[in-house]
């Protein structure tokens, strides 16, 4: 029997994807300190976890039937991920699961910046009625500049063009501008030609402060900036600064560069207390539909692994899924050191018991390799003892093919 252990509550749907496919779950609500996770680990096979259990290089080497670790979120820094590949345990995430949801909310907070929601409702929420049309705009027609046009920047590219807006990018790689958008020249060009700008680079550290005074004061008077990226992209007192002078006229901020660990603890920002800014506490890809999506994500990646060996999109080791041909019997998974010799040392062993191949496919990462191989019949065990013995192993597996 498979086990699998589930800490952190994800969604139900992990559960159900995984008991369907005839796993043994075990669900536990919170998360385990580092002992306790390695008691609980004792004959399982897969752990999935959230962002708050901590995948130690101990935890990792003392539960030895663990195969395969679930990340059901987008980070995976939790994970000693260096060790779990040195040990052949692929971890998959679900990076792209939430990305419908932040790219939502951008638009939600571009709207309610141009139309002035924030300012009003706090206005007739203090008992003034302010009926004026001043400031107030529709997006039809104004131009979205969008700083980072990667997975989140596209997306939101799409809705905004959707929505009659004009769409500016701006991102150090070359990417292929979706529908009508353009390429600025350079990112000084896009924020100085758009009425919004929002952010969506990544957090490579180079990033920090990308966006500060001399930056704002190339943005149009009168325009507004949302930031959903990570919160050290953005000067918070630059920001400030430009609000208070009247030369921004609002902002939504999501992600700060100092952040509360759990939910409930204390908030301090510059921002706090100004009608024009939406501040929300990095709930950009917090949604119900994104939790869904992630635990179906990612409990179909950990049954393609344990099924058929598939590692496409896994974060630790060589990406690989070979397609299953009818004649196969058995599908033999090897990771392995990345030496010279290694797949001549796999097909001798397959070829001195006189199985026919049927399909073999091979990904390198690193000091890592991972083979699969198809064979027509079952395997004999010599052939797994041959590599378990193998100066390049690091695991091996046979899967059953026939259903
Ligand atoms: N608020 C939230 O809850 C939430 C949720 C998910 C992701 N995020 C954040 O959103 C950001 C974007 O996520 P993604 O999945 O689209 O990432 P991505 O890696 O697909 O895209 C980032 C893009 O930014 C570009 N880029 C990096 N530095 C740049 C720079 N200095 N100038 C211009 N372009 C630059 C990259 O080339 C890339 O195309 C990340 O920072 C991520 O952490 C936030």
């Amino acid at each position: 029997m498979t086990n699998v252990l589930l800490l952190e509550n994800p969604h139900r749907i992990a559960s159900e994807i995984l008991e369907s496919a005839g796993l043994n779950v075990r669900v536990v609500k919170g998360g385990l300190d580092e002992n306790e996770l390695i008691d609980a680990l004792e004959g399982v096979q897969i752990l999935g976890i959230r962002s708050k259990t901590e995948v130690t290089t101990k935890v990792l080497a003392h539960s030895p039937s663990l195969e395969v670790v679930g990340a059901f979120c987008i980070g995976t820094n939790q994970i000693a991920l260096g060790t779990a590949a040195e040990r052949g345990i692929p971890v998959f995430n679900a990076p792209y699961a939430n990305t419908r949801s932040v790219v939502e909310l951008a638009v939600g907070e571009i709207i309610a910046l141009t139309r002035r929601l924030t300012v009003k409702n706090s206005m007739l929420h203090r008992g003034r009625w302010d009926k004026t049309a001043a400031n107030a705009h529709e997006v039809r027609g104004r131009t979205l500049g969008i700083l980072g046009y990667g997975n989140i920047g596209t997306q939101l590219s799409v809705l905004a063009e959707a929505m009659g807006m004009r769409v500016l990018f701006y991102d150090i790689e070359e990417k292929l501008a979706l529908g009508n958008a353009e390429k600025a020249a350079s990112m000084a060009d896009m924020l100085s030609r758009s009425d919004v700008v929002s952010i969506h680079v990544n957090g490579n550290p180079s990033n920090k402060n990308l966006i500060g005074s001399e930056e704002l004061a190339l943005m149009k008077p009168g325009s507004v900036l949302v930031n959903l990226s990570r919160g050290f992209v953005v000067d918070q007192v630059a920001l400030k600064d430009a609000l208070d002078s009247g030369h921004l006229i609002g902002a939504a901020v999501d992600v700060f560069p100092e952040e509360p660990k759990e939910s409930g603890d204390p908030f301090d920002s510059e921002l706090q207390g100004m009608d024009n800014v939406i501040l929300t506490p990095h709930i950009g890809g917090s949604t119900i539909e994104a939790q869904h999506d992630i635990g179906a994500f990612v409990a179909q990646k950990l049954i393609d692994y344990m099924a058929l060996g598939n590692t496409s999109m896994a974060v630790n080791v060589p990406n690989l899924a070979l397609p299953v041909t009818p004649s196969s019997a058995a599908r033999l998974t090897f990771m392995h050191h990345n030496i010279p010799g290694v797949m001549a040392q796999l097909n001798e062993a397959l070829a001195s018991t006189h199985i026919n191949v049927e399909g073999q496919g091979l990904a390198t990462m690193g000091s890592l390799g991972y083979a699969i191989t198809d064979v027509s019949t079952p395997l004999p065990p010599s052939v797994m003892e041959r590599l378990k013995l193998s100066n390049a192993n690091v695991s091996a597996r046979c899967l059953n093919l026939q259903m």
